[in-house]
């Protein structure tokens, strides 16, 4: 075996400062999670979505009228060319949600009249409009896969609350809103995550915005990643009572597969969003079946004594989602929602100070070989 010269690997870059970033804090030892300084508990409890987007993208909390105006250009985005909504409205009632919102995504470059303008207003403008607009093509996906017509924004409600418009066609209530809206502000941003860093490996080559969001995109559609509440809603269902949950676990861990919805590769204590996550599925349960809210509680016990593992940002969402009445196989696809306005922000980090993202691989193949002509191989 010929090994090359590489510097020391770690398997999967677990713990490898992979650059700098002035996005977000995290420390997974003591479960402290900022945006651009903010506490993410101050965050949860006190601001919106688009004021944490407005923080994202421009470092600081915007004024009041600052955060007016940035509401009313958001709201202004949220149309989505006719073209995409005919390749929604066409697509094969089984076709994957993220997968079909990758090719969305992809295609809303081709109608962007700032596509391949890289200046920084540009890049500002497509991330606004990348930001109002995933909401629209999540929603008529979601209307397409149940049948239904999709429905167009309403430029009076905040980005939740027309999320779940667009959803249902009729307006949602304001208990339901500020859940949705709590869970956008959760998931906004998360430092170099599979997904956030498969944008910058493509904005790094100087590609275009919309191409980074689809490789995004495409990254979180893993179960890994934004496809694990998905997971953890069929998990609950598979359960289907608290009274199982020990008996579950322990077959589980006796073969060895994963538990979704627990373990965390950079927090080793309980994820910072879970708990406002947690609060939310209970405002909602009188919405839907409680016994999801039983079985997670006692997942939780049985699993942190059984595995010391703690849940992370997708467990306790997949039972608020379920509340707000959502699809399961839409909830990889509500995280993108929300995690647009991280990545748009990655990406304008990478162009500003870029530098082409190339690692190299610890060869472990095969040693130099002499060639052998096709018809003398044995
Ligand atoms: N269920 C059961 N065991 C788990 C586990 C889980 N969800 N997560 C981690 N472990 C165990 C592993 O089996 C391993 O145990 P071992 O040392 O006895 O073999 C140990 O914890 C370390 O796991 P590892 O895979 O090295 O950690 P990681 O940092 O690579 O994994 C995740 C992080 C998120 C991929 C992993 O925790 C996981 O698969 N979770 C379930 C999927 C999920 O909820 N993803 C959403 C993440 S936000």
């Amino acid at each position: 075996m010929t090994k090359t010269d590489a510097p020391a690997q770690t398997s999967g870059l677990a713990g490898v400062i992979a650059g700098k970033s002035s996005i977000g804090f995290i420390d997974g030892k003591q479960g402290i999670l900022r945006y651009r300084g903010y506490d993410i508990h101050e965050l949860a409890e006190k601001s919106s979505f688009e004021e944490t987007v407005f923080l994202l993208w421009n470092g600081e909390l915007p004024s009041r009228a600052e955060l007016a105006d940035f509401t009313t250009f958001l709201a202004s985005q949220r149309e989505v060319p006719a073209p995409i909504l005919e390749f929604i409205q066409n697509a094969p009632s089984d076709a994957n949600p993220m997968g079909l919102l990758r090719t969305a995504v992809s295609a809303l470059g081709q109608y962007d009249a700032d596509a391949e303008d890289m200046s920084d207003a540009a890049n500002k403008r497509k991330a606004g409009r990348l930001t109002a607009q995933l909401a629209t093509l999540v929603a008529a996906i979601e209307r397409c896969r149940q049948g239904l017509e999709p429905v167009a924004p309403d430029a009076a409600l905040g980005h939740a609350a027309n999320y779940l418009f667009m959803l249902r066609g009729e307006r949602p209530d304001a208990t339901e809103s500020r859940a949705l809206d709590v869970c956008l502000v959760l998931h906004a941003d998360h430092g170099f995550n599979a997904s956030t860093f498969s944008a910058k490996v493509t904005s790094a080559t100087l590609s275009d915005m919309h191409s980074a969001i689809t490789s995004a995109v495409a990254t979180l559609k893993g179960p890994l990643h934004g496809g694990a509440n998905q997971r953890v809603r069929e998990m609950l269902d598979d359960i289907g009572s608290a009274d199982r949950v020990p008996e579950w676990v322990e077959s589980k861990l006796a073969k060895k597969e994963r538990i979704m919805g627990f373990g965390h590769r950079v927090y080793k204590v309980e994820d910072p969003r879970a708990r406002h996550l947690r609060a939310g599925a209970e405002a909602l349960s009188d919405k839907g079946n409680p016994a999801l809210l039983d079985i997670s509680s006692r997942l939780v016990d049985v699993v942190n004594e059984a595995k010391g593992l703690q849940v992370n940002v997708d467990f306790w969402s997949a039972s608020l989602y379920s509340y707000l009445g959502l699809d399961p196989l839409s909830f990889p696809a509500i995280f993108a929602l929300s995690r647009i306005s991280g990545w748009t922000t990655h990406v304008m980090e990478q162009y500003a100070d870029n530098k082409l993202i190339r690692p190299r691989a610890e060869y472990v193949g095969p040693g130099p070989r002499e060639y052998v002509a096709v018809d003398d191989r044995a």
